[in-house]
């Protein structure tokens, strides 16, 4: 009877042995069935083993295909990199070498002939001068942060000297002046020549303020910088070139002091600073941006606004050697100035010329303040400011 075995397919049995009580199972099925297992288990070896050797030479192709792939993309890379290397080398060479001479280019007298007309002298492209802009940009706005946490700008365009911390703590003073003087949280602030950006810095240092802010100056690199750097860490902080003529600070300058408004609305403005700019503006230009205060602040507003003042009784000091700027120089309109050769370096007015020109434009004196530049800078500033500081209301 079939064991348990059939279902394993044996070959038919010769002789059959009893095994136990029921089951019988012939011999030369068994040494079949051995022999079966054998030459099965020898076959599963041979084939396992050539299996493998099919897979170890795959995987050694795999590996070479691997390598060469590899090797040519090494080669590819390393050929654009030197064609990167040619094309930055030929591009950074000046005079009539470089972008001129570059072999990829058709031809370069033709392209020398293409660019004459339109950049000076035989540098052509490489001395255009908005791409040397382009590059001074580049290079001042690759800036550093105070602490990590605050921009500050490029050494080369503080004219204040400044060190890192030194321009954090003036932001910080400049910031503390106008709250002293009326500079809420929420405040819309004006910033007139806001320079480098050091009331800016104050404001964006102080986390409550939430109000906006607009500086404007006549220096483009400065300004530049700001828009570039303030406005991309908070887009509420606003900077606007003003293109106006300054014999000291822009020369070249097309708009005329005088008369060019403000880039604000009126009545649109809470506090308006002038931080050291009435101490670099002749008169007409003082008279003019008396009267845009007064137009762009909102009634009640206020402008806090530093000067050299004097009088008959400061004459004395104001002129003398201790002082941070002589005013020895006399201007025919009443004003005083340190340097005949540069009288936007510091030109100071009298005192009760600055209030008869406030209340004419429309602003009223809140207060005068000495500072103490007349004794110099290291003077015990005991409490005052540096420059004097009259604080106008708009009316
Ligand atoms: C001594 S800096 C003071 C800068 C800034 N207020 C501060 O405290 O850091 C004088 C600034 O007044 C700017 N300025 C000169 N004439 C100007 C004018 N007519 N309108 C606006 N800004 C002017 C200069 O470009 C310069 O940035």
């Amino acid at each position: 009877m079939a064991g348990p075995w059939t279902g394993w397919g044996c070959v038919g049995s010769v002789r059959r042995v009893r095994v136990g009580a029921r089951q019988t199972v012939s011999v030369a099925a068994l040494i079949a069935l051995a022999a079966a297992v054998l030459a099965g288990g020898a076959a599963a070896v041979a084939g396992v083993a050539a299996l493998s050797s099919i897979l170890v030479g795959l995987a050694v192709l795999l590996l070479a295909g691997l390598q060469v792939i590899v090797v040519l993309n090494l080669r590819r890379t390393s050929r654009q990199l030197n064609q990167v290397a040619r094309a930055i080398e030929a591009a950074t060479r000046t005079g009539s070498e470089g972008l001129l001479s570059d072999p990829s280019r058709q031809s370069a007298e033709q392209l020398r002939a293409d660019v004459a007309p339109t950049n000076a002298g035989s540098e052509g492209l490489l001395s255009d001068p908005s791409r040397q802009w382009a590059e001074q940009l580049r290079a001042d706005v690759a800036t550093t942060t105070w602490n990590g946490r605050l921009p500050v700008p490029p050494q080369t365009i503080r004219f204040m000297q400044d060190t890192d911390a030194s321009f954090v703590t003036t932001a910080r003073t400049l910031v503390a002046v106008l709250a002293r003087n009326g500079l809420h949280d929420t405040s819309d602030v004006l910033d007139v020549g806001c320079g480098y950006g050091r009331l800016a810095v104050g404001l964006l240092d102080r986390q409550e303020f939430t109000g906006t802010y607009l500086g404007f100056d006549i220096l483009r690199r400065h300004i530049a910088w700001c828009s570039a750097v303030v406005t991309n860490v908070d887009p509420r902080f606003v900077f606007a070139l003003l293109d106006v003529r300054n014999e000291r600070y822009n020369p070249e300058g097309t708009l005329d002091p005088a008369t060019t408004p403000f880039p604000a609305a009126s009545a649109s403005i809470e506090v308006c600073a002038l931080f050291s700019v009435f101490t670099h503006l002749y008169r007409s230009t003082v008279e003019h941006y008396l009267s845009e205060i007064a137009r762009a602040l909102r009634p009640g507003g206020v402008a806090v606004t530093t000067w050299l003042l004097f009088d008959d009784e400061r004459l004395a000091a104001v002129a003398s050697d201790d002082s941070e700027y002589p005013l020895r120089l006399q201007g025919t309109d009443g004003t005083r100035f340190m340097l005949a050769e540069d009288p936007l370096r510091a030109i100071g007015y009298p005192t009760q010329d600055v209030v008869t020109m406030a209340r004419k434009a429309g602003l009223e004196v809140v207060e005068v303040e000495l500072g103490y530049w007349v004794e110099g800078h290291t003077a015990d500033a005991n409490g005052r400011e540096f420059q004097d500081m009259v604080t106008l209301r708009r009316t």
